[in-house]
């Protein structure tokens, strides 16, 4: 009787450093992509992986996330009266996607710290965690993907992908054993290695499913690497009590975190827009070529 994965935790209570000084004074997850904040994109991904409750884990300074996913009572009712239906619907929609619940982390003490916040919603079932700084492009949502494989091998899945071997310190990085199609048994995982250091280029990214054990095992994680509890480390305490896999899922990874990546997220999805797609593939071929 093995329990479905109906929850989920998304933390976006970070600084956003890397995106300065456009997260000067406005949550890095209300960023757009094209004409979307990012966090929506990761909240549609869980809500199509089948995922009931959502949790954001937030701070100070994140408000905008919290009205984004509420009425908007005023818009609405100005949107109804000039007969704006389509963009009624589009509005109310995404206030009407999935339940949310909501914790503050008071201090940013780190992801696994973050996660910790979710210990009462969780409670005793597995359940996802989702990083908003990755946006996953994929025709099958990468964390049902996840969810599908947890079907087979129930057990703690984190989400990879290959790297090259130079950025092994930007990832945590996992030594493993192939054991299926795009499936690795973990045996170790290190934060941040440098390329020296790291067992291979198998990288992890920001979907996680977890089991209720990682609050044990949080809480006994002292700060690791930049003083922060790292989650690496809490799963890693887990490798003699659980079985950790790794899943290399299908589709495109944007780390919309950091600039460049977040540049790169916008081309993509922009190319793809139904609307303008077309007519943004020929600008870009212009300017390309005068550049
Ligand atoms: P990052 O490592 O990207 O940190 O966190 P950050 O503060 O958001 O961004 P930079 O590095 O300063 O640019 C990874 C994820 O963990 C969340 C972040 O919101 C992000 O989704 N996080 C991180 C927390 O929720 N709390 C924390 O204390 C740290």
């Amino acid at each position: 009787n093995m329990k479905e994965i109906k929850k989920a935790v998304i933390p976006v209570a970070g600084f956003g450093t890397r995106l300065l000084p456009a997260t000067k004074a406005q949550p890095k997850e209300m960023l757009p992509i094209v004409d979307k904040p990012a966090v929506q994109y990761v909240v549609e991904e869980a809500v199509n992986s089948g995922i009931e409750e959502l949790l954001l884990v937030t701070g100070r300074n994140k408000r905008a996330i919290e009205d984004y996913f509420d009425y908007a009572i005023e818009l609405e009712r100005e949107l109804e009266e000039k007969g704006k239906t389509d963009l009624l619907n589009v509005v109310r929609n995404v206030s009407e996607m999935v339940s949310i619940y909501y914790v503050r982390q008071k201090v940013a003490n780190g992801l696994g710290d973050a996660i910790y916040h979710a210990k009462g919603f969780v409670s005793d079932e597995p359940f996802a965690v989702l990083l908003a700084d990755d946006i996953i492009d994929s025709s099958k949502p990468c964390l049902k993907q996840m969810i599908n494989v947890y079907k087979s091998y129930p057990g703690i899945i984190l989400a990879v992908m290959k790297v090259p071997i130079k950025d092994t310190n930007l990832y945590g990085i996992v030594k493993g054993k192939k054991i299926d199609d795009r499936l690795y048994e973990v045996e170790d995982l290190i934060e941040k290695p440098n390329p020296m250091e790291a067992p291979s280029n198998i990288a992890i990214v920001g979907r996680y499913i977890l089991m209720p054990s990682i609050f044990e095992s949080l809480k006994d994680t002292k700060p690791g690497k930049n003083g922060e509890v790292q989650i690496t480390d809490a799963i890693r305490n887990l490798l003699i009590k659980e079985k950790i896999y790794a899943y290399e899922f299908e589709g495109a990874r944007f780390d919309v975190g950091e600039k460049l990546g977040y540049l790169k997220a916008n081309v993509s999805f922009a190319l793809k827009n139904k609307e303008f797609g077309k007519e943004f593939k020929k600008y870009l071929k212009d300017i390309v070529e005068e550049a």
